[in-house]
């Protein structure tokens, strides 16, 4: 996976269909060589390298440590810093005790190891055994000021991934101020690529945009407290040409949940810089003596093969290294969430009549929203007390946990312990205890105010209140919400040159909670949420079991969010629910099969009153149900192929292979009927050419080849009608 030719001072990394080669120039300097499809020789090469380090331009400065004709800018560098004639965003600037901001880390030696080391606080990729991966360790020191960096890639070669981090640790003699701490750097020779990113809004969520990079740099970001709904981290870098299936395609992703910035930086050379990490706007940290900051993980993958193989490639790294736990292999619990059926309008007779109904059409687990705390009649008030609203629930929440078990069913909560409303006990106790800024007015959203959680008793006190309640009531699911993003970012804890720690603090303290009680409740099924997918990350998804995709049940605008998101991220993470119509957020009326087929790929929920379906639509949930329970693995574990993008071609449709090749699914939907419309066959991928399918429901046989080569042929009818077909072969 991993070697390093001595002679030529080259690293050379290597997955199953990729090699990432660094090359060590003058004993000192860190070089990137090569990312892309694997190379089977080690890099001879390198002898022209040495060439091309010899700058032919007198204007660009020199970097006399490293021979007088080393022009920084020139090079693709491996680990960029500021100061030594390098002009394009570092991976690291800081600055020192004389006030200074130059910064040049050397190489001091390195280590190949078994296995992955641990990150310093902070989620990340992992492994079940340490003969799985391999870690390059790259130690550079500043000798000026005492600075160590230690550079991390892990190979994850069976799913050609790498990941990357990096360790600063001040063994200088005076604190360094750490200003841009990203966590990869990749610099191409070439600018003949798009720049690939996942925009939104609350509800609209991850829509791809695709443009050609310019010079200069163009980045997605957030400053919000949270990765949003705006942008997401992952990005893509693809040649132009690149397509769904064909052409150079490399991912970018980063496990953090906070500021982040993602971008592509192109020179006036037309080299590209690909970079991730905390957004260094507003950031700065104190690093003392003696003291260790670390970065988070990036996720790197390369694909020869279009946009699917970066989804082929991310899905089982996602599905398998990324989310753990015992939910991460197992069937979860198609569920019933009373939210959009009665938001705060309810009480116990009503959530019961709701459960019933839904047991009876094989729903498995009832989750109650918000409201059922303090006084929370609407939005206004008692987030952070978290006992139960006795106007609504006068036995409390056990009585009504046993009712829903009784039913057969297993008992969920809705909460947002991140939060406190100003009008609530927790607020009058402690008004100090959510971010602000001393003398100036706190910025509401929702109406709401956030905790503080760069305060460890903050922290301990969520772990506390949530510990008990997982105690005393049998909660066998959480959804775990946040709506708001940060403002008046500021704590009452921390000194004033260390307030600009305060956002990153807070993403520290809300990980250690999460695994707190991670580790204390390993039974209980965890759904992050903020207002939808505002925190949809690889950050989230070490701790939660899946996240609500979306705000937006609308059968159709689902599955643009759907199919985008597949893109970076599996099915499975999705939750996804069949909500009433009209639809709430865009009125539009969908049929229930519509609705079914769109939330099935996901992590199936229910989110409206079943009593008000006509017996036919409650008939077709239940087969839904049961359905879903039965193909759940191929929809979640088996391969996926986009056919038809929504976007581009008025249908949507949408492949999955089962892991033995022998189930297919094919969903395919109407996102607008176009009259006169050119009957054009969907060409199915991923098939055994030899085999022959047959179609369950009408017992037509198809031959592999002749599905994927002349492909199925359907009648398109009307507006957001579906169709799902499964073939099966022996
Ligand atoms: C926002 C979530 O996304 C919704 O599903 C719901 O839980 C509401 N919050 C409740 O306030």
């Amino acid at each position: 996976m991993i070697f390093f030719d001595n002679q030529h001072k080259i690293f050379h990394l290597q997955t199953n269909n990729s090699s990432y080669v660094i090359g060590l120039y003058a004993d000192k300097l860190l070089l990137h060589v090569f990312y892309g499809k694997r190379l089977e020789h080690l890099m001879e090469p390198f002898a022209m390298m040495d060439k091309s380090a010899e700058s032919e331009f007198d204007w660009n400065p020199k970097c006399m440590e490293l021979g007088e004709k080393f022009a920084p800018c020139e090079q693709t560098l491996e680990f960029p810093t500021f100061g030594d004639g390098d002009y394009r965003p570092p991976m690291f600037h800081g600055s020192y005790g004389d006030g200074s901001t130059v910064t040049k880390l050397y190489y001091t030696g390195h280590d190949i190891v078994a296995g992955k080391p641990e990150l310093l606080d902070l989620p990340s990729a992992y492994v079940e055994s340490d003969d799985e991966v391999q870690t390059l360790i790259i130690t550079l020191q500043d000798a000026l000021t005492g600075l160590q960096a230690y550079l991390y890639y892990t190979v994850y070669e069976k799913w050609d991934v790498i990941t990357r981090s990096v360790r600063y640790d001040n063994c200088g003699t005076e604190p360094v101020i750490l200003r841009y701490v990203d966590s990869a750097a990749i610099d191409f020779d070439r600018m003949d690529f798009d720049f690939v990113h996942f925009y939104g809004t609350w509800a609209r969520e991850r829509q791809m945009e695709r443009r050609p990079l310019f010079h200069g740099d163009q980045y997605v970001d957030s400053t919000r407290g949270a990765t949003g709904h705006c942008q997401n981290p992952f990005v893509c870098l693809a040649s132009r040409d690149a397509t769904e299936d064909y052409g150079e395609v490399y991912g970018l992703n980063l496990i953090y949940s906070g500021n982040f910035h993602s971008g592509a930086y192109v020179d006036t050379f037309g080299k590209t810089r690909l970079y991730t990490g905390i957004h260094p706007f507003d950031f700065s940290w104190k690093l003392e003596t003696n003291t260790q900051f670390q970065t988070p993980e990036a996720v790197m993958v390369y694909s020869p093969e279009g946009f699917s193989g970066i989804s082929h490639r991310l899905h089982p790294f996602i599905r398998q290294r990324i989310c753990r736990g015992q939910f991460r292999d197992v069937r979860r619990p198609v569920l019933i969430n009373n939210w959009e059926a009665t938001y705060y309008d309810f009480n116990e007779e009503k959530l019961v009549q709701i459960a019933q109904k839904a047991a009876s059409v094989g729903v498995e687990l009832m989750v109650l929203d918000d409201g059922w705390f303090g006084h929370r009649d609407d939005d206004h008030s008692s987030l952070g007390d978290w006992y139960e609203h006795r106007g609504r629930l006068p036995g409390g929440l056990e009585p009504l946990a046993a009712k829903i078990n009784a039913l057969g069913m297993k008992f969920g909560l809705w909460f947002e312990p991140e939060m406190i409303s100003e009008n609530s006990d927790l607020y009058r106790i402690h008004p100090d205890w959510c971010l602000h800024v001393q003398g100036r007015r706190c910025s509401e959203g929702r109406h709401q105010l956030i905790l503080d959680l760069s305060r460890p008793e903050v922290c301990q006190h969520i772990v506390d209140t949530l510990s008990s309640l997982f105690t005393r009531v049998p909660i066998e699911y959480v959804k775990w919400d946040m709506n708001r993003n940060m403002t008046e970012v500021g704590s009452a804890a921390w000194p004033a040159e260390q307030q600009r720690e305060v956002a990153h603090r807070y993403m520290l303290g809300l990980y250690g909670i999460l695994r707190t009680l991670k580790q204390q409740f390993p039974h209980i099924l965890m759904e992050g949420c903020a207002g939808g997918g505002g925190r949809f990350d690889l950050g989230m998804l070490c701790f939660f079991d899946q996240i609500w995709l979306s705000d937006d049940t609308d059968g159709v605008e689902r599955q643009y969010i759907q199919h985008d998101s597949s893109i970076g991220y599996p099915f499975g993470v999705m939750g996804a629910h069949v909500s009433a119509c009209p639809n709430h957020q865009t009125g539009r009326t969908t049929p229930i099969q519509t609705r079914g087929y769109v939330a099935m790929p996901g992590q199936l929920g229910y989110e409206l009153d079943l009593n008000q379906l006509t017996t036919a639509e409650l008939e077709q949930v239940r087969q839904q149900i049961q359905l879903y329970k039965e193909l759940a693995p191929v929809f979640h574990e088996g391969t996926f192929y986009r056919l038809c993008t929504p976007e581009a071609e008025q249908h949507t449709a949408w492949e999955f292979v089962s892991q033995n090749k022998k189930t297919v699914i094919v969903e395919i939907f109407t996102v607008q009927a176009q009259a006169s419309a050119p009957f054009r066959p969907i060409r199915l991928k991923g098939l055994q050419p030899n085999a022959l399918y047959t179609d369950r429901y009408t017992g037509k046989q198809y031959w592999g080849d002749i599905l994927m080569e002349i492909g199925l042929m359907r009648s398109r009818k009307h507006d957001f009608d579906s169709e799902m077909l499964i073939l099966e072969t022996d």
